[in-house]
């Protein structure tokens, strides 16, 4: 099959640009000494998580139970669930889960450790947990040490529930960043202080193995802070234009594009393409730094034309002197490429022109 043969709109991966994304997120960690354990919502796909783990990765992380069922049953065996896992039915699924892979989770509060606790206590297995910082993004997490020690407390009371270390998701760096210096000083402050809460609970004589980060706008830096042991960045696979508007990504770092086919030129400078809300997602932009890049996507073979709106099924352009005929067809990088990617059922894998695989986005809309 040919990627003429695709019919539109559809995901492709150009598999070169993913393996030198692998390579080099591989290459960053091992270079800062860390453990690399991607986040898989970018994906949603076992067989790219196999790809990562086969490129050195100790595990990957996932948002939802659902995900972690998902690459469990794909076979996939260290799974960090990186969120709290609030409700009997869901603490009881966590729980069968852990009996097929090494699963675990985050906690922030005492009430999530004690239902966890009865959760394991019921099947007589145990869990590790890390303990969710705050170090800016104002989430879930904790920021205050007496907070901290509290959930240590409960997990030491606690008979099946272990303390694997400290957490962190240091995505809030690239809001409002004004330049990579801006990025630098952000993530590593970030990292820092997850390092001064380890140090204080460990001269509590609290053990702590495990400080783990992630946020990939952040991920050149944060790993330089000494005493971090892993990350957990995600849109480093594919990239998208956030990254680009960052400066950390260029169209050939983008590894996904959404295919797309000009359906109606209504009116001179106006093209309409059949990708709408429901296969690029409509979010706009987050304001970078490093070039201009306005509307719904970004265009690889029309540069100049600018995705002024979205309806479900349309993608309305505004083509500012580009030309693009009724039955071209288009790829364009997603804004953010995770929720673009979870509108899809599969994704189109392509070497050289050929379509080389093609991989079921197996835990797309596992929002449970
Ligand atoms: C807890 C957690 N870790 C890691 C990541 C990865 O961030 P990114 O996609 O920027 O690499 C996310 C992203 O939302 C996250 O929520």
């Amino acid at each position: 099959m040919t990627k003429e043969n695709i019919d539109t709109p559809a995901l492709l991966v150009d598999a070169p640009a993913l393996e030198r994304n692998l390579e080099a997120m591989q290459r960053l960690a091992d270079g800062f000494g860390l453990a690399l354990r991607p986040h898989a919502k970018t994906h949603k796909s076992p067989a790219l998580a196999r790809l990562q783990i086969e490129a050195g990765a100790r595990g990957i992380t996932v948002a939802k139970v659902g995900e972690a069922e998902v690459m469990a049953e794909a076979g996939l065996e260290d799974i960090l669930i990186a969120n709290q896992v609030i409700g009997e039915t869901k603490l009881d699924r966590l729980v069968r889960l852990a009996e097929r892979a090494r699963t675990a989770i985050l906690v922030d509060g005492v009430e999530g450790v004690q239902a966890l606790e009865q959760a394991l206590a019921r099947r007589g297995l145990e869990m590790e947990v890390m303990i969710e910082v705050d170090t800016g993004k104002r989430r879930c997490g904790l920021e205050r040490l007496e907070d901290i020690l509290d959930v240590v407390r409960a997990i030491e009371k606690a008979r099946h529930v272990r303390l694997r270390g400290l957490e962190t998701h240091e995505g809030h760096v690239a809001d409002g960043a004004r330049s990579a210096e801006d990025l630098r000083t952000r993530a590593q402050a970030a990292g820092q202080r997850l390092v001064e809460v380890a140090e204080a609970l460990r001269d509590r004589g609290i053990e702590i193995r495990e400080l783990s980060v992630g946020s990939t706008p952040a991920a050149p830096y944060t790993g330089a802070v000494p005493g971090l042991t892993e990350m957990r960045p995600g849109t480093y696979v594919f990239n998208d234009v956030n990254q680009m508007a960052i400066g950390q990504a260029t169209p050939s770092d983008c590894a996904l594009s959404v295919l797309a086919t000009v359906m109606s030129r209504p009116a001179p400078g106006r093209a309409v393409l059949d990708a709408g809300s429901k296969s690029l997602f409509a979010e706009r932009v987050r304001p970078g730094f490093a070039g201009e890049y306005s509307g719904f996507g970004f265009i690889r073979e029309a540069p100049g034309a600018v995705i002024s709106s979205l309806s479900e099924e349309h993608a309305v352009v505004d083509l500012n002197g580009e030309a693009l005929r009724v039955g071209d067809r288009v790829k364009i990088i997603p804004n953010h490429v995770c929720p673009c990617v979870n509108l899809h059922e599969e994704t189109y894998v392509v070497r050289g022109g050929e379509v080389v695989d093609v991989w079921p986005i197996a835990a797309r809309g596992k929002v449970r």
